[in-house]
């Protein structure tokens, strides 16, 4: 049951380091491009902030692209891991690092017979995007629950990352269901551990506590 944190944002990755909760990192174009920074300085960042999988994505459209891509990708750390699309020129490029022992994560997966090609290609991991599913009504949860039981019928040793993640329960779902990793926004690891009750409960015993004269078990170190 692994949690990564899905963001380029260097604020937020020491934050959630700090709490140590967080088994590694995921980032996309579109991360990198709001963290406003420079790709491989935020990855070397990165790399040296978390010890985990660290998620970079190609851009290029093409295998032969996406190949020399990685290759320089590894460069960085031994802890990157490269993100390639699920498309066949995706497939081409993961079959052919798998080949060479670079860790690949196949991104952008909709479907369980697109899971099953991950799969063939050698992928270390796969990613269902389970919010973009459920954005156009569709139940990305149960995709979790196909790949899985996909997965598991044929011992398959792709891992399952659960991706584009909206909400708590999405998380705990996500895990329920199968899931080997799930990669959750800052602001849903926050949601995760917060709830009124705690805080209610929390001011509460403070108050009782002060109120009732005792003192700090600390106090008497004094
Ligand atoms: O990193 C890929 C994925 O988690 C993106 O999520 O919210 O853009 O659908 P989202």
């Amino acid at each position: 049951m692994k949690i990564f944190i899905d963001s380029a944002d260097i604020k937020e990755i020491k934050t959630v380091a700090e709490l140590g909760v967080c088994d590694g990192v995921t980032t996309n174009p579109t991360l990198i491009a709001k963290s406003g920074q420079d790709f491989k300085t935020v990855l070397s960042e990165i790399v040296n902030i978390i010890p985990g999988p660290i998620s970079a994505e190609v851009i290029s459209l093409d295998s032969k692209g996406m190949i020399k891509e990685a290759e320089e990708l590894v460069k960085l750390a031994n802890s990157i891991v490269i993100k390639l699309p699920l498309t066949e020129e995706g497939l081409k490029a993961c079959k052919y690092l798998n080949g060479k022992g670079i860790k690949t994560n196949v991104t952008l997966c909709f479907s369980v017979g697109q899971a099953l090609l991950a799969a063939k290609s050698g992928a270390t991991y796969v990613s269902p995007f389970i919010g973009r599913l459920d954005d156009i009504g569709e139940d990305g949860v149960n995709l979790i629950k196909e790949i899985k039981a996909l997965y598991s019928a044929n011992k398959v040793e792709t891992k399952i990352l659960a991706a584009s993640i909206r909400s708590p329960r999405h998380v705990t779902d996500s895990f329920i269901s199968g899931a080997d990793v799930v990669t959750l926004p800052f602001k849903i690891l926050l949601q995760l551990y917060t709830h009124p009750l705690t805080d209610k409960g929390l001011k509460q015993f403070i108050e009782d506590w002060k109120n009732s004269g005792q003192r700090s078990i600390l106090a008497e170190k004094i």
